[in-house]
């Protein structure tokens, strides 16, 4: 049902806790499964210097977050933000249709932490996706 790479992230998540002094955090919980991803990142020179996630969650959600970090770590704060779902869950070799929506929390937990360390509200997309094809509306 899970791809090698979805396996080998849960079993060995990568960049998990929280920084302490983190300059943008962002928390999402995801309506469908009650499912809560907390992202921290410090940044510098618009660079993600550091990233730790939190995920209480199904063993798809700690795969995304902890691809997710990976993804992102050492980027500019533009490239992050062009991150979606979908290139998450290409990013781990697919996941089944109803584990679409467990990539949602990740990409949308990176958005909201991008967007507290940008001073700008919002960022919870949650109530715009659409949790069956785990796209954006
Ligand atoms: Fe809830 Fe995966 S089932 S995030």
């Amino acid at each position: 049902m899970y791809s090698d790479k979805v396996m080998e992230h849960f079993e060995n998540p990568r960049n998990i806790g929280e920084l302490e002094d983190a300059d943008g955090v962002g928390e999402v919980g995801n309506p469908t499964c009650g499912d809560i991803m907390k992202i921290s990142i410090n940044v510098e020179d618009d660079i993600i210097q550091d990233i730790k996630f939190k995920t209480f969650g199904c063993g798809a959600a700690i795969a995304t977050s902890s691809i997710t970090t990976e993804m992102v770590k050492g980027k500019s704060i533009k490239e992050a933000q062009k991150l979606t779902n979908k290139d998450v869950a290409e990013a781990l070799g697919g996941l089944p249709p109803e584990k679409m929506h467990c990539s949602n929390l990740a990409a949308d937990a990176l958005k909201k932490a991008i967007n507290n360390y940008l001073g700008l509200n919002g960022g919870d997309m949650c109530d715009d996706c659409d949790d069956k094809s785990g796209k954006h509306q």
